[in-house]
């Protein structure tokens, strides 16, 4: 028995280190490279520049950056973009005594010059390949245009919509999250790092700035280690198991320490306990506003905590830069730390290729050939539709047959196009984006086709509503198009109400006085509140923001040629007042369901508990009956496993994709666990009438959680089991317990 567990651990620290196994040839390249380097030059490659595009506050310092390239002080520069320039800036690098070419990142989050839906929108549409090939396509024509990493992909985790970031990220559940942060990173990195099709990836914010208190961006976090283990780390381990290259740290403070002079999360968790070979970059200045946190008496102080902590390069923030080489010499910071974090970011250039040929990725005529390739605006055309959710559909409304119906489309987003890039996209030309009026009169004659615009998101005057009542009364059905502009979610954009902005409701009350039917279109970049159109309007899709091809793909729904398959990845609350509001909570002492009396329970008194739309939800024109569940067994070890099977068939006309979602409940354990927890799902597409057997595998990995010691353990005892159509909608119920034993 003995010599069988030494072979499991000989095999289990083989598959570890080979998980983060480093290539000998190019590790000694560095070391050989390190070796001739002079404490200036190392510090050079722990400074990033940005180009003339700013994504942070502009630093009131006035930098020569060719000087400073030149003198090899810059071992990275962010924000600037194109075959042409990056050769250019390559070349003062190639001036430098010993050549170490430069590392050109960029925020590549959903598309470089065709844009994709925001991450939220491609998150709900629970389809790990069309994630995928999202990254790939924005990968592909990033390095084409002469980016070697992109800050993507943002992992957070979010449950309070009053945060603009949310738009950035997967939603609220750590299970899907995962599963999109390994999508992301493969579709970004490729198979491996190198190929002048993919780019770096970058796994941010590091960590849990998503929590940011009261939903207020570069706010304190602070939470348990069991909370952070549980619920905000785990897309980060699975970016890191995906291979990502990098890491950026964030804006907040955890715990009181600010994530950039945090060597627990950077130190012990990342680089030791996960084993990372990458490197961690700063966020904009985030070394810099440990000052501002009180946290660095300094700017010397700022270096020293941070570098300690293992920031391994400093973004725009000049710190590294001033007052490393100082701290050196004084002895005040250990230069093992400098060489550490220097061969980090060597090694990466090196598997970039980018010693073999500085200019490999700034390429103009490939640039060319890669960025306008045609299929990829039908990329992004197929990843919008299955990222499309529909909230309500009475009286099978949708899809609208294209009769010789009179369509009249009003509101403020019906010819919006830059709004359709939302807040990520660094300076790409929306013109050529499709809007939904666009996407309309490309399949209808003009004489059915009238339009208004009713306004502007900020406001609408009384005219303006009333001339869109007025058109909206020459047709025989009405699509408002309603939501936020592109500067209304995102970095810093946290909003404190959450309702529909300005006059949109004012006017979808006019218009839906009309008795028309009303289909509603929502394109914004978070949940929002808006009960009245929830209550009243006959359709409602939530498109988001969703990038090039917005128009086309929202016409694909309305008309049937995509039936929707999107579910919320995040809870749409009723209120702003029930935030933070997500499906996986516990129970409380005094769970209110729905009992007559709501005394000494846990309610609010002028709300439900319940939110508008659930984590999960969504519909679909067809219908989908869940039947026959089967467990193989009732009664598992930690060594054994539970083959669920169930049916699932399209009852409806129309072909279909659903999410069948397997919840799990922990009844009771040394924690208290949630209600519910996702721990499988399963996209599958039907004809009507067809019926196919679903199969999960219930195993101890989904049964595990983080005891009070941050154990990863299993508890014997009973679970429950729910496979529905959305969290607060489960089809199918069933148990099983876990036992002691072999
Ligand atoms: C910004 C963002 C970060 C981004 C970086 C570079 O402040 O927080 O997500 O990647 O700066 O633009």
């Amino acid at each position: 028995m003995r010599r069988y567990k030494l072979l499991l651990l000989v095999l289990t620290v083989i598959s570890f280190t080979s998980l983060h196994a480093q290539d000998p040839v190019i590790e000694k390249k560095v070391n050989a490279l390190l070796k001739q380097m002079t404490l200036e030059e190392k510090i050079g490659q722990l400074n990033q520049y940005t180009g003339r595009i700013f994504t942070g506050p502009q630093s009131t310092e006035k930098t020569n950056l060719q000087t400073e390239i030149k003198n090899g002080w810059v071992g990275s520069m962010l924000n600037v973009k194109g075959a042409r320039s990056t050769r250019e800036v390559q070349e003062l690098a190639m001036q430098t005594r010993l050549k170490i070419p430069l590392l050109f990142g960029l925020d590549v989050i959903h598309g470089y010059e065709t844009i994709f839906p925001i991450p939220l929108a491609e998150a709900a549409s629970w389809d790990m390949d069309a994630i995928k090939r999202s990254a790939q396509v924005a990968a592909a024509e990033a390095a084409a245009n002469g980016i070697h990493w992109t800050f993507a992909p943002m992992v957070d985790i979010a449950r309070d919509p009053r945060w603009g970031r949310i738009m950035e990220g997967a939603g609220e559940d750590p299970y899907l999250g995962s599963l999109i942060a390994i999508a992301r990173v493969k579709g970004f990195q490729g198979e491996h790092l190198g190929d002048t099709l993919s780019i770096m990836a970058c796994a941010k914010h590091f960590a849990a700035y998503g929590a940011a208190i009261a939903g207020r961006d570069y706010n304190a976090v602070d939470m348990s280690d069991v909370e952070l283990w549980q619920t905000y780390l785990p897309p980060f381990k699975a970016a890191a198991d995906a291979g990502v290259g990098t890491f950026m740290n964030s804006f907040n403070t955890l715990n009181g320490i600010p994530a950039t002079g945090n060597d627990y999360l950077q130190r012990t968790i990342l680089k030791r306990k996960w084993n990372f070979k990458g490197f961690v970059v700063s966020d904009w200045n985030s070394v810099g506003e440990m000052l501002k946190w009180g946290y660095a008496s300094d700017s010397a102080d700022a270096a020293i905590k941070a570098l300690t902590a293992g920031s391994d390069m400093d973004m725009e923030g000049r710190i590294y830069r001033r007052k490393l080489v100082q701290l050196v010499k004084e002895k005040k910071i250990n230069i093992a730390l400098v060489d550490d974090a220097v061969k980090r970011i060597l090694y990466k250039k090196f598997e970039l290729g980018l010693f073999d040929d500085p200019f490999r990725f700034s390429d103009e005529a490939r640039e060319k050939t890669i960025t306008s390739d045609p299929q990829h605006r039908q990329i992004a055309r197929d990843v919008a539709r299955k990222s499309i959710v529909l909230l309500k559909n009475n009286d099978q409304l949708l899809p609208l047959a294209p009769s010789d119906k009179t369509i009249a489309i009003i509101g403020p987003a019906a010819k919006a196009k830059r709004d359709m890039a939302g807040s990520w996209t660094v300076n790409t030309d929306s013109t050529t984006f499709i809007s939904l009026y666009e996407g309309l009169a490309s399949r209808m004659s003009s004489d059915k086709l009238l339009y208004a615009k009713g306004g502007t998101v900020q406001h609408s005057t009384g005219e303006e509503i009333n001339e869109a009542v007025a058109v909206a009364t020459k047709a025989d059905v009405i699509i408002l198009a309603v939501g936020e502009t592109w500067d209304m979610s995102g970095e810093s954009k946290s909003r404190a109400d959450l309702r529909l902005p300005g006059d949109q409701e004012k006017l979808f009350t006019a218009l839906q006085q009309t008795g028309k039917p009303i289909i509603v279109v929502i394109m914004a970049g978070r949940p929002l509140v808006f009960n009245n159109i929830a209550d009243k309007a006959h359709a409602i899709l939530y498109t988001w923001w969703l990038g090039s091809e917005a128009g086309n793909s929202i016409c694909d729904v309305l008309f049937g040629n995509y039936n929707p398959s999107a579910k919320l990845p995040a809870t749409f609350p009723r209120s702003v007042g029930q935030i933070p509001l997500y499906y996986n909570h516990t129970i409380t002492g005094r769970p209110y369901n729905t009992q007559k009396s709501k005394q000494y329970l846990s309610v609010y008194i002028d709300e439900e508990n319940t939110p508008r739309y659930a984590f999960g939800y969504g519909l679909s024109y067809t219908t989908f009956e869940y039947s026959d569940l089967k467990l193989s067994k009732t009664s598992i070890t930690n060594n054994d496993s539970i083959i669920v099977t169930f049916k699932l068939s399209n009852t409806g006309i129309y072909t279909g994709e659903e999410v069948a979602q397997l919840y799990l409940r922990d009844e009771v354990a040394s924690i208290v666990r949630p209600v519910k927890e996702l721990k499988d799902f399963a996209k599958v597409q039907l004809v009507p009438g067809e019926t196919k057997e679903i199969r999960f595998v219930i195993a101890k990995e989904k049964l595990s959680f983080y005891n009070k010691e941050l154990q990863w353990v299993t508890e014997p005892g009973k679970f429950q089991l729910m496979i529905g159509t959305a969290s607060d909608n489960i089809k199918l119920h069933s148990s099983f317990e876990l036992v002691n034993g072999k």
